[in-house]
Formats: structure tokens, C-alpha cells, sequence
């Protein structure tokens, strides 16, 4: 596959949610991830970008395409990275926030774990009053 440059989407409101969701599917249509995976892909995009508006109001998503590359005895693979990153307040406890059912606010608390779950990697780096990153690994199967 030939490589793409990185696709950047500035995350300020509810309609940013949408394109990035849309911007996701249709990336990982091109790379020829299967329709389960463009439902688990753009689900966890979705997730992700609006904790950006709820928790720290605005922030941005950037796509890309991955090769990692094989070795003799395994084949390289073919990979979508979503990065989500914000200067919002950024999260005290990690471990807390990535709990099931743990919301600071109205939401039902299932969009990180979900998403973790959702996803074949999944990191997240905040600092308090510095901001949240989380990046996201899907392979091609
Ligand atoms: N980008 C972010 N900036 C600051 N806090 C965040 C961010 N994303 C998530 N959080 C914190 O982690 C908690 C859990 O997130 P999540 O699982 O998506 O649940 P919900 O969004 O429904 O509250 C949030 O309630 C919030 O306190
Ligand atoms: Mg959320």
C-alpha cells in the first residue's frame, strides 16, 4: 500500500464528531478492513472524539495507515492508528477513568474501556491541567 499522509481533524463540536467518525470509516474502507471492522473502528473514533468536546472542549483526531513490517517468520502487517489528543484538564487517575461505568459527567463511563475493548491497542497518556492523548491500533486481519 502506498503511504497517506496523515489526516487531521480539528475537534471543536458535535459535527466534528460525525466527520471524524465518517473520516475513519472511509479510510478503513480503503485499507480493506471488513464491514465489522468499519462498525468497531468508527464506534471507538466516535467515543473518543467526543470525550474530546465533552471533557476538554476542543482537541483533534489524527488518522493514518500503517505497515509494520514483517519478519521471516511472520508476515507484516497493515495497521489504522487514531490519535486523539487535547490540552483540556487531563485526568487524574487513569486506572479510574478507564474503569466501566466511571463518568465525571453525565455520560454512561463506557467510552474508554469500550473503546480499549473495541480496539487491538489502545494507550492513554494525561497529566492534569496539561491534556489527554489516546492512540488507538486496528490491524487488518
Ligand atoms: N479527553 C479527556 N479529557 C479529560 N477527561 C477525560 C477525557 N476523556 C475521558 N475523560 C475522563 O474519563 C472519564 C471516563 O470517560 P468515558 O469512559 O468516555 O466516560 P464518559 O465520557 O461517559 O464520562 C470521563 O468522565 C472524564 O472524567
Ligand atoms: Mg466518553
Amino acid at each position: 500500500m502506498t503511504a497517506k499522509a496523515e489526516i487531521h481533524i480539528p475537534i471543536n463540536s458535535d459535527s466534528d464528531i460525525v466527520t471524524a467518525r465518517q473520516q475513519g470509516r472511509a479510510l478503513a474502507q480503503e485499507m480493506g478492513f471488513n464491514g465489522s471492522d468499519l462498525t468497531v473502528i468508527s464506534t471507538a473514533i466516535s467515543e473518543i472524539a467526543r470525550n474530546i468536546v465533552e471533557h476538554a472542549k476542543s482537541g483533534e483526531i489524527i488518522l493514518n495507515a500503517v505497515n509494520s513490517p514483517g519478519t521471516v517468520n511472520s508476515p507484516g502487517k497493515i495497521g489504522l492508528v487514531v490519535i486523539a489528543r487535547d490540552k483540556g484538564p487531563g485526568i487524574a487517575d487513569i486506572a479510574l477513568a478507564m474503569q466501566d461505568g466511571y463518568s465525571t459527567g453525565k455520560g454512561l463511563g463506557v467510552g474508554l474501556p469500550g473503546s480499549r475493548r473495541l480496539m487491538d491497542e489502545f494507550e492513554i497518556t494525561s497529566a492534569p491541567g496539561i491534556g489527554t492523548t489516546v492512540t488507538m491500533k486496528k490491524w487488518k486481519r
